[in-house]
């Protein structure tokens, strides 16, 4: 397994919003995870449904841009290389170039990928691939500007929403930005799909509790001028941390709001969570 992401572990990034700078070299992840992630990628892009991949008109054009920096990007990184009409990935497996952009973007990629464009107010959701969600609904948010997709997050329109507008504002090209969120979860399922209507805590099939990162990554595409925001989740199994990792995720959970902990399924979760870190 990966080593883990330990965002808890400074006062800086373990709060959000946490941004800071992103070598842009090194946007993508080649983790340890990468082949069986990829794996279950390759499984739901065989019959992708709008909850895996899916654009409105308006995303096409930001798709086929990513598209082209995607296949740039890991032609310069070495670590894929070009095959006659495939992409070779890192784990050996051929992707095909003539399948649709969204189905080679979340193929080639261990990261999903969400395309936002400026909008009035705010910039809007208009594509994206979804294989790991942390309990929401690609489909569902599609088309709606980023306050409104943050619907659910306690405290979002107060405290994050006017930073993270400007944020998208001022992004330039040549300086991306990225930050890690945190969560610990009962299990290790990768895909956890949940629309807001039916939000509850998240699914406990007994494999025992995991620290769940995503680290996000946010990059201007220079002629559509759209945002591209990459998510790359890590699972590891609280006992594979070390003490000192153990405790600092352990403080940093117990110093949840109340809004916080709802949101992420209610005070007995959050206690057991708690427990499984003592
Ligand atoms: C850098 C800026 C951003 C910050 C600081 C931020 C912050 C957050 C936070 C704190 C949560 C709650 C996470 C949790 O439950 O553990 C969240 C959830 C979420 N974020 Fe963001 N976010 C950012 C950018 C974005 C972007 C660009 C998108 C693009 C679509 C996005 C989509 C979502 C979604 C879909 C959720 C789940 C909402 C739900 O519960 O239904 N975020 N975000």
């Amino acid at each position: 397994m990966s080593a883990p992401y330990t965002p808890f572990m400074d006062p800086r990034t373990a709060r959000p919003p946490g941004v800071g700078p992103l070598d842009r070299a090194a946007w993508l992840c080649v983790d340890d995870d990468f082949a069986a992630q990829m794996a279950e990628r390759d499984a739901l892009f065989e019959a992708p449904d709008d909850d895996v991949a899916c654009a409105l008109p308006e995303g096409e054009a930001p798709t086929a841009e990513l598209l082209a920096l995607l296949l740039d990007w890991t032609a310069r990184d070495g670590r894929w290389r070009r095959e006659g009409g495939a992409v070779i990935r890192p784990d050996s497996v051929a992707v095909p170039l003539d399948a649709s952009p969204l189905t080679v973007i979340g193929r080639l990629m261990q990261e999903d990928a969400l395309l936002l464009i400026p909008g009035e107010p705010e910039y809007l959701l208009v594509a994206g691939t979804l294989c790991f969600p942390q309990r929401w609904a690609l489909s569902e948010k599609l088309g709606r500007p980023l306050t409104d997709v943050h619907r659910p997050v306690p405290g979002y329109p107060e405290t994050l929403a006017a930073r993270i507008n400007r944020m998208f504002a001022a992004l330039r090209v040549e300086a991306p930005l990225m930050r890690i969120n945190w969560l610990v979860h009962p299990t290790d399922t990768l895909r956890i799909v949940q629309r807001e209507a039916q939000k509850g805590p998240p699914p406990d099939p007994g494999r025992g509790w995991h620290l769940r990162t995503e680290r996000q990554c946010l990059l201007r595409l220079p002629q559509t001028r759209a945002v591209v925001f990459t998510i790359k989740t890590t699972v590891t199994h609280v006992d594979r941390l070390s003490a000192e990792h153990r405790a600092g995720l352990r403080d940093a959970l117990a110093g949840w709001g109340p809004g916080e902990i709802a949101h992420r399924g209610g005070v007995p979760i959050w206690r057991a969570a708690l427990d499984a870190l003592a």
